[in-house]
C-alpha cells in the first residue's frame, strides 16, 4: 500500500514518486492550495493539493483531522522561505497526484498537539493519546531498552524462563491481587508480586543463569513511580557473590544506557552503605546530583532545654539532624512556611531554622525562633558541624529517625531541584549496600524483613539473627539512579536451617512456615547452590531515560492513581452467575451486575 513512511521522506527522495499512508495531523487551506500534514509513526510530511486537480482538490477539502489517507505524489523541494528546520522532512513536500480517504475519523475529543491535556482525558482516550509523537517515542524507547537488556543477558548465557502468573501468595510486603479458583471453591491464587521463589528454585534445579522480563502485581498505594502491575527485568545467578553480581548488573546497566541513549555511565558505580545513605541523605535511594547534605546533631541535643530537640535526642529511635542551605538566608518567611508544610507530608511536626547573619558575632549574629532554647555549646556545635557561614540557613528535623530521614531527605531533594543545588551531572547511579536485615514494625510489634525473608544475612551476622536482629546486616543491594530505586536484589539464603531461623525471627512458627514455604524449604534441602540476583524496575528506568514525569507515560495502558483503567473501565462488576460459579457472595453494599441473560 505504501512505499515510504511519511516521516522518512527527505532530500534523498527529491524527484521521486512516493506512496504514503498516514493520519491527517492538520489541514490548512491557503487560498487555493490545501496543505495536509500527514503523520505516521516516523513523523510528519507536508502534502500539497493543487486546485488544478479538481477531483483531488474537492476530496482534500473534505479531509478532517485524523482521517486516514493514502497519497501518491511527487517529492519536490520546498520553495525558498518555506523550509521547516524543525522537521526531518522539512526541506521537501509531496505534490499529491492521487488522494484516497482510507477511513474518515470522528472529531477527536482533543487536539493531539495540545500540551495541557488532563491525564484523565488522556487515559480515557488512550488510543488517540498514544498517537502523540511523545508517546510513540516513549514506547519505542521502552522497546529498545528491553531489547538491550535481552541482548546483554543472552550474550552472558542467561536463559529466559517463564514462571507462573497464577501462584500462591508470596510475602514481599505488598497486598496480593487474588484470583478465585472455580475448581476449588473458597480457594484463591495470587498474582505474583515477583517471581522470587520460582527463580530461586530454578537455581536449585541447576539452570545457573535465569532472566525474565515479566509483569508483577502489587496492590499498594500508588504514586508517580508505582503501578499495580509493573514490569521487572528479573535476574538470578548461581555461584556468584555480592561483588560479582553487582559488577555484572552494573555492566548490564551501562550497556543498556550506551545502546539505548548513547549515554556513558560511570565505571564502576559508586557504592554506599545503607547507614551512610541515611545519615548523609536521609534516604536509601539518594539523589547524588543534589549537593546538600544532612548533619547529625542527635548527640549534642540531649541536654538542651528545647524539648522538641532533647526529647527525640534521648529516645532510642530518635534523631536530630540539620540541613544546611548555603545562601538560604535569603529565603522568605512564606517560603519557609511552604517548606514546613511540605515536610508535614512526611510526618514532621515542624521545621525549626536558623539564619546565620554574622557567624563571628555568635548567638547575636543568628536569627531564629529556637536559639534562645539552645545553650552556647549546642550552638557552637551546630555551626561547627554544618560549616554554616554568613548568609546560610539551617533547617532542623527532630523526631523518630524515620520521620527525620523522610522529611529532611525529601526537603533536600526538593530544595536541590528548586533552588539549583545540583552538581550538573545528568546521571548519578549509586549502589546502596549493607541494608539492615530486619526492621521493627511498630504496628505489628514484630521484626519484618527489610528486603524479603529469603535474603541472606552477612556471614558475620548469622549468629545475631536471634539475639540482635536490629544489628544484623543483609547481603542486599539496591541500585538508585537520580533518586529513584531502579533495582534491588540480594544474595539468598541457600541453607534450609538458616532459612528456618530467619522465619522464626520474623515470628513465623514451624507449622506456619511448613504450610507457607514447605516447598522452598524442601528445595533448599536437596543441594541448593549459593545464589543471588536482582530485579530492575523496567518502567522506572524507561521513565528516567525518557525524561517523563510518571511511569504512566512509558506504559501503553496504565492504571490511574486510583488503580483503574479508564480506557476499558476496569475493574468492573461481574454477573451474578459468574460469582456463583466461583462460590463468591458479596458482603453487601457492593452489588453484582444483573445477569445479561
Ligand atoms: P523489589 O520489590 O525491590 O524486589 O522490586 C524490584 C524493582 O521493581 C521496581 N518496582 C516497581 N516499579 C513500579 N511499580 C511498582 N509498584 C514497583 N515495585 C517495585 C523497583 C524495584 O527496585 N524479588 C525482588 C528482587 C530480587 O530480590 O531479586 C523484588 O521484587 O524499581
Ligand atoms: P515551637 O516551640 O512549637 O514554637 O517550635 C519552634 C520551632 O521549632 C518552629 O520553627 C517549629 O517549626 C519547629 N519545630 C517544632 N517541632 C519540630 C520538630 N519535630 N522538628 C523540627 N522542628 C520542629
Amino acid at each position: 500500500m505504501r512505499s515510504e513512511y511519511c516521516g522518512r521522506v527527505a532530500r534523498g527522495h527529491l524527484g521521486q514518486t512516493v506512496t504514503l499512508c498516514g493520519w491527517t495531523h492538520r489541514r490548512r487551506d491557503h487560498g487555493g492550495v490545501i496543505f495536509i500534514d500527514l503523520r505516521d509513526r516516523e513523523g510528519l510530511v507536508q502534502v500539497v493539493c493543487n486546485p488544478d486537480r479538481f477531483e483531488l482538490f474537492r476530496l482534500a477539502e473534505s479531509v478532517r483531522n485524523e482521517y486516514v489517507l493514502r497519497v501518491v505524489g511527487h517529492v519536490r523541494a520546498r520553495p525558498d522561505g518555506t523550509v521547516n528546520a524543525n522537521l526531518p522532512s522539512g526541506e521537501i513536500e509531496i505534490v499529491a497526484e492521487t488522494l484516497e480517504i482510507l477511513n474518515p475519523s470522528a472529531t477527536p475529543p482533543f487536539q493531539l498537539d495540545d500540551e495541557h491535556l488532563s491525564e484523565n482525558v488522556r487515559l480515557t482516550h488512550r488510543v488517540l493519546d498514544l498517537r502523540r509523537p511523545v508517546m510513540q517515542k516513549n514506547l519505542r524507547l521502552r522497546h529498545r531498552v528491553a531489547q538491550a537488556f535481552r541482548r546483554f543477558l543472552d550474550a552472558q548465557g542467561f536463559i529466559d524462563i517463564e514462571t507462573p502468573m497464577l501462584t500462591r501468595s508470596t510475602p514481599e510486603g505488598a497486598r496480593d491481587y487474588l484470583v478465585p479458583s472455580r475448581v476449588h471453591p473458597g480457594q484463591f491464587f495470587a498474582l505474583p508480586q515477583s517471581p522470587q521463589l520460582f527463580k530461586q528454585m530454578l537455581m536449585v534445579s541447576g539452570f545457573d543463569r535465569y532472566y525474565q522480563i515479566t509483569r508483577c502485581f502489587r496492590d499498594e498505594d500508588l504514586r508517580a513511580d508505582r503501578q499495580p502491575e509493573f514490569t521487572q527485568v528479573d535476574i538470578e545467578v548461581s555461584f556468584m557473590d555480592e561483588t560479582g553480581i553487582t559488577a555484572l548488573m552494573e555492566a548490564l546497566v551501562r550497556e543498556v544506557f550506551a545502546h539505548s541513549l548513547d549515554v556513558a555511565l560511570p565505571d564502576p558505580f559508586p557504592r554506599m552503605s545503607h547507614d551512610e545513605a541515611m545519615r548523609r541523605f536521609g534516604s536509601d535511594k539518594p539523589d547524588l546530583r543534589v549537593t546538600l547534605e544532612l548533619t547529625e546533631l542527635t548527640d549534642i541535643m540531649r541536654d538542651v532545654d528545647f524539648k522538641v530537640f532533647s526529647g527525640p535526642a534521648n529516645r532510642q529511635d530518635g534523631r536530630v539532624a540539620a540541613l544546611r542551605v548555603p545562601g538560604g538566608g535569603g529565603l522568605s518567611r512564606s517560603e519557609i512556611d511552604a517548606y514546613t508544610e511540605f515536610v508535614g507530608i512526611y510526618g514532621a511536626r515542624g521545621l525549626a531554622w536558623i539564619k546565620v547573619n554574622e557567624r563571628a558575632r555568635g548567638r547575636e549574629g543568628l536569627q531564629s525562633p529556637i536559639v534562645k532554647n539552645l545553650h552556647d555549646a549546642a550552638i557552637a556545635a551546630i555551626l561547627e558541624r554544618t560549616g554554616a557561614g554568613d548568609g546560610d540557613l539551617i533547617f532542623f528535623g527532630a523526631d523518630r529517625a524515620k520521620i527525620v530521614c523522610d522529611a529532611l531527605g525529601a526537603l533536600r531533594v526538593k530544595l536541590g531541584h528548586e533552588k539549583g543545588y545540583l552538581d550538573g551531572r545528568a546521571w548519578a547511579p549509586v549502589w546502596v549496600v549493607d541494608f539492615p536485615m530486619f526492621e521493627y514494625d511498630e504496628d505489628e510489634k514484630r521484626w519484618v524483613a527489610c528486603h524479603h525473608p529469603f535474603t541472606s544475612p552477612k556471614d558475620e551476622h548469622v549468629a545475631l539473627i536471634e539475639t540482635d536482629p536490629g544489628v544484623c546486616r543483609a547481603k542486599a543491594y539496591d541500585l538508585a539512579l537520580n533518586g529513584w530505586e531502579v533495582g534491588g536484589g540480594s544474595v539468598r539464603i541457600h541453607r534450609a536451617d538458616v532459612q528456618q531461623r530467619v522465619f522464626a525471627a520474623l515470628g513465623l512458627d514451624e507449622a506456619e512456615t511448613r504450610a507457607k514455604f514447605g516447598f522452598l524449604l524442601d528445595a533448599l534441602k536437596y543441594g541448593a547452590p549459593p545464589h543471588g540476583g536482582l530485579a530492575f524496575g523496567l518502567d522506572r528506568i524507561v521513565t528516567l531515560m525518557a525524561g517523563a514525569e510518571s511511569i504512566r507515560d512509558v506504559i501503553a495502558f496504565p492504571k490511574t492513581q486510583r488503580a483503574q483503567c479508564l480506557l476499558t473501565d476496569a475493574p468492573s462488576q461481574v454477573g451474578e452467575r459468574q460469582l456463583r460459579e466461583l462460590s463468591i457472595r458479596l458482603r453487601g453494599g457492593e452489588s453484582a451486575k444483573p445477569n445479561p441473560l
